[in-house]
């Protein structure tokens, strides 16, 4: 593939579909939504209007890091805070797909508004190929695919959707994202989940919960990311696991730290983490966040697991 024809291309595509009409991107700041804000703006400027909805379950600072990533590349990103609204709508789930469609809901609802109150015509996403596949052959659903799977986004939601992407994989998206300019933090970022982080917790996805994985991810990141895996994070389990505390048990939190190799997200196998970082990592875990007190490394490839664990 030709990044800089293939941009080319998708600027011209998306200047003609939208004609004088405006745009609405739902920026989550990965690679893909990245990609697909930047060739938009090369494409009809201003009439687009970026928004990021902080849905409470991204990683320690992404929103406001994504806002300044862009102020840089001169395009203004508006922060939608929808914390209440997400976590309101997954309370009480513990059915993995019953999340991801809870989670679809509120995205697509919260979207719905920002749209009507924009005077948008078109949602821009930055669905790639596996997201597609994937959710066709029932391994999920992302939150982020409807006509897809039937739903007509027109008639159920009132605005069309724009997927410049969709018959990319990911290195494909990255060789665009470093043709177009985007800086190499954001080009070669680490896939994060639509669901964010709420596909990370098995179990009720709760605001206390977010927080517990959130702070073991940023240990995970910082020990595990040097090693330059395809994707690195933290898992929390539902089940407690007895731990001793100043001579008593006490049933504590179990987080399970997956690391994987993988070229498009379709295979995976597990990173070979060395042994001092794994004992590192168990330490930090438990010290820093108390209310641990078991942490596991995953083995297993994708097939038979998933990456995510919803
Ligand atoms: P799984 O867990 O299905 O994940 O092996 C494959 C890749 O996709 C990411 N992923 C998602 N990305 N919306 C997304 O935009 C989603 O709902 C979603 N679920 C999983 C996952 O992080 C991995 O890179």
């Amino acid at each position: 593939m030709d990044a800089e024809k293939f941009a080319e291309e998708k600027i011209t595509e998306i200047k003609e579909e939208v004609g004088k009409d405006k745009i609405i991107s739902a920026l989550s700041g990965g690679v893909d939504s990245s990609v697909c804000t930047l060739l938009a703006h090369k494409a009809i400027g201003d009439r687009m209007k970026v928004i990021f909805i902080d849905d409470g379950l991204m990683r320690e600072g992404e929103p406001r890091e994504v806002q300044q990533i862009f102020a840089d590349l001169n395009i203004r990103v508006e922060i939608v805070d929808a914390r209440e609204e997400f976590f309101a709508s997954l309370q009480g789930i513990i059915d993995p797909e019953d999340k991801r469609k809870a989670f679809r809901n509120a995205f697509y609802t919260v979207f719905k508004r920002e749209v009507l109150n924009s005077e948008a015509k078109f949602l821009l996403q930055g669905t790639i190929a596996p997201d597609i596949i994937e959710t066709k052959g029932g391994v999920k659903t992302q939150h982020n695919i409807l006509e897809q799977i039937g739903i007509d986004p027109q008639k159920g939601y009132g605005y069309k959707v724009l997927e410049p992407l969709k018959e990319l994989f990911k290195p494909e998206v990255r060789e665009v994202a470093a043709a177009v300019g985007l800086p190499e933090g954001v080009a070669q970022r680490m896939p994060f989940p639509g669901p964010g982080l709420a596909a990370r917790i098995v179990g009720e996805v709760t605001p206390e919960r977010v927080e517990l994985v959130r702070k073991a991810t940023v240990i995970v990141e910082e020990e595990i990311v040097p090693l330059n895996p395809f994707q690195a994070f933290a898992v929390l389990l539902s089940d407690k696991g007895t731990g001793v505390e100043e001579g008593k048990r006490k049933f504590g939190d179990i987080i399970i730290i997956r690391s994987v190799e993988s070229r498009d997200a379709m295979t995976a196998e597990p990173t070979q983490v060395p042994w001092e970082i794994l004992l590192k990592l168990c330490k930090r875990i438990t010290t820093e966040i108390p209310e641990v007190s078991r942490v596991a490394y995953e083995l297993t490839s994708k097939p038979p697991a998933t990456i995510e664990y919803i």
